[in-house]
């Protein structure tokens, strides 16, 4: 038998996004994907293991060999340099970077702090627009930190805006959009090049 093509899913939010795209792009996932606790799942039919990680987890798999194929949202990409090929916009999971604050608030003059998960991508963005700022980096409910006065600015994801709206906070600016996206494995991408051609043709398909 034929090794199988090893996919490592994000779990939460994106998750069921990602499920739906394959189940359209033809391949026949179990209803264990639709309810379940494993972090492994294997799609004998398909020939398929699938390894249902944290969405900041996923390309770090891939780089590492252990999957040949992940889907990993851009913003984790942006952050983290990794030794993948990007090789699929998928347009699922839309959201957006973006600078947001308490309303009608300056930041302060002298070493404004900023809260994010994205440290790279906030020091990035404030650099080009000449500001320098001190990153404070936190794992996440990050729309904390202007409120209870960590920080004057939060770099964060803008899904619906209702995180923002309500606690009081509003967008600043606007950072980049973000998508999932599909990720391979350079060694993968070569050893098993026909299976990997097959799946980016069927999923452009219904993208
Ligand atoms: C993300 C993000 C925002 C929220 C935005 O957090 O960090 O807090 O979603 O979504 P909205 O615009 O639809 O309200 P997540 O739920 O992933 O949890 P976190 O606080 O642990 O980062």
């Amino acid at each position: 038998m034929i090794e199988p093509l090893t996919i490592a899913m994000p779990k939460g939010r994106i998750f069921e996004e990602a499920v739906d795209l394959l189940r359209k792009a033809g391949y026949q996932l179990p209803p264990e994907f639709d309810d379940s606790r494993k972090l492994i799942i294997d799609v004998e039919e398909e020939n398929f293991r699938f390894i249902l990680s944290k969405p900041t987890d996923v390309a770090t798999y891939v780089e590492h060999g252990v999957a040949d194929l992940g889907i990993a949202g851009k913003d984790v990409l942006l952050e983290e340099d990794r030794d993948v090929y990007e090789v699929l916009d998928l347009k699922i999971s839309g959201c957006y970077l973006a600078v947001a604050g308490l309303p009608n608030t300056k930041m302060n003059d002298v070493a404004p702090k900023i809260a994010t998960k994205y440290p790279k991508v906030a020091a990035t963005f404030f650099r080009e627009q000449g500001e320098q700022v001190e990153i404070i980096k936190l794992n996440g409910s990050i729309e904390l930190a202007p409120i209870i006065g960590l920080a004057d600015r939060i770099v964060d994801i803008v899904s619906t805006g209702r995180t923002l709206k309500e606690n009081g906070l509003v967008e600043y600016e606007t950072i980049t959009p973000i998508t999932s996206r599909l990720i391979v494995n350079p060694v993968s991408y070569r050893i098993k090049d026909q299976r990997i051609s097959e799946m980016v043709a069927s999923l452009s398909e219904v993208i």
